[in-house]
């Protein structure tokens, strides 16, 4: 259809909002189809009550279930699932003595908090806070924990993780591919055969876990050629695109995608610096996405009384947006000090019991505060 124009709007969207609106981009495709720009009274966000399951969600991971493994199936507690992904935390606080195989899924990890040896068919690597570790499906590996205190984000992908297109901005934009690490073959600590010694991998399928034994280490690879492999991204080595005229959509923040679903990482950056572009994220209800959120470190500017291990989780039909709080605070800013990852998944997600028993149950109140005044009136 011929784009159209009616009534009050902006010439160029997310700047110079009119007098007394609240802009909403109504869109489909994530960010990239068919888009109109509704400019609003009222924010979208300003319910009063809101009756039925379609609600946005907050969890806090901290009160999840504790593991003491890290691969063990119910230790690996799953917050959010369709039949593309599931979203899991697990607080590993010991390194077991098998290796592990995953035959559902690529997994990647976001390493929270933690660091130690990633040992894997391909040999090892180091893991650190920060870390987005890819592991393709079928893999042997096991993390071998420094300490005690670690705690991993995992998704786990029925389809194959690989990078997001750049198009026009250039294959070295969002991280360049020399910045992504990949393990050195080298001989386990424990290669070394004994009488009567045995090694274990498990292997996940279908949730359930089969044992495998072996008389000898099965990570006993010499080396290796191929572009399928474990990879390593921190997030200190990706350099997040902006403009300082206008708010890009998160999608220019994407770090990994899957079918049906992608995955962006929200780094620290300059604020919009032009008078009247909108410096927080603008009211969508991004029809053809759910949204959740990881929060890592940093100060959650957008989102009030957000804190370090939450997730929030935005289903597709309902409104988000900025908290009231959030719009007069960023005009303080000159930029932003998050780290936070998001997941876009294309089928809706189903909430586990375990996350629902760690919801903060009033964060759909949160946006009740909107007798401030628009952006635009803000200034
Ligand atoms: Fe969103």
């Amino acid at each position: 259809m011929y784009l159209q124009a009616k009534g009050k709007f902006s010439k160029q969207a997310h700047v110079d909002i009119p007098t007394g609106t609240y802009e909403e981009e109504f869109g489909r495709d994530g960010f990239f189809g068919p888009v109109s720009h509704l400019y609003h009274q009222n924010p979208p966000t300003g319910w009063t009550r809101i009756e039925g399951p379609l609600r946005p969600h907050a969890f806090n991971t901290h009160q999840l279930p504790q593991s003491a493994l890290l691969h063990a199936v119910p230790d690996r507690v799953t917050m959010l699932y369709n039949e593309d992904v599931a979203v899991q935390v697990v607080r590993p606080k010991q390194t077991h003595p098998w290796y592990f195989r995953n035959a559902d899924g690529d997994e990647v990890y976001f390493i929270h908090e933690g660091e130690g040896t990633l040992e894997t068919d391909f040999g090892e690597m180091p893991f650190e806070t920060g870390d987005y570790i890819i592991i393709p499906r079928g893999t042997t590996y096991r993390f071998v924990l420094a300490g005690s205190q670690n705690f991993f984000l995992i998704f786990e992908s029925h389809s194959r993780v690989v990078e997001p297109e750049r198009g026009i901005l250039g294959q070295h934009a969002l991280y360049d591919q020399t910045v992504i690490e990949t393990p050195v073959p080298t001989t386990p600590s424990n290669q070394e055969n004994t009488t009567g010694h045995e090694w274990e991998v498990k292997v996940k399928r279908l949730n359930e876990l089969t044992s495998v034994f072996y008389p000898f280490n099965p990570l006993d690879t010499l080396g290796w050629k191929g572009d399928l492999t474990v990879l390593k991204l921190n997030v200190r080595d990706i350099r997040p695109v902006m403009s300082h005229r206008v708010h890009l959509p998160p999608s220019v923040h994407a770090t990994f995608k899957a079918h049906g679903f992608i995955i962006c990482s929200f780094l620290p950056r300059p604020l919009e610096s032009e008078t009247g572009a909108m410096r927080v994220p603008f009211y969508h209800r991004n029809i053809d996405y759910d949204e959740v959120i990881f929060y890592h470190s940093g100060d959650f500017f957008s989102r009030d009384g957000i804190q370090s291990g939450m997730v929030t989780f935005h289903p597709q039909g309902i409104h988000h947006g900025p908290h009231p709080k959030a719009i007069e605070a960023s005009w303080q800013k000159t930029q932003t000090d998050e780290v936070a990852v998001m997941i876009d998944t294309v089928r809706p997600l189903q909430i586990t019991q375990e996350a629902l028993a760690a919801e903060w149950a009033d964060y759909w109140k949160s946006w009740q505060d909107t007798k401030l005044k628009s952006e635009a009136n803000a200034e």
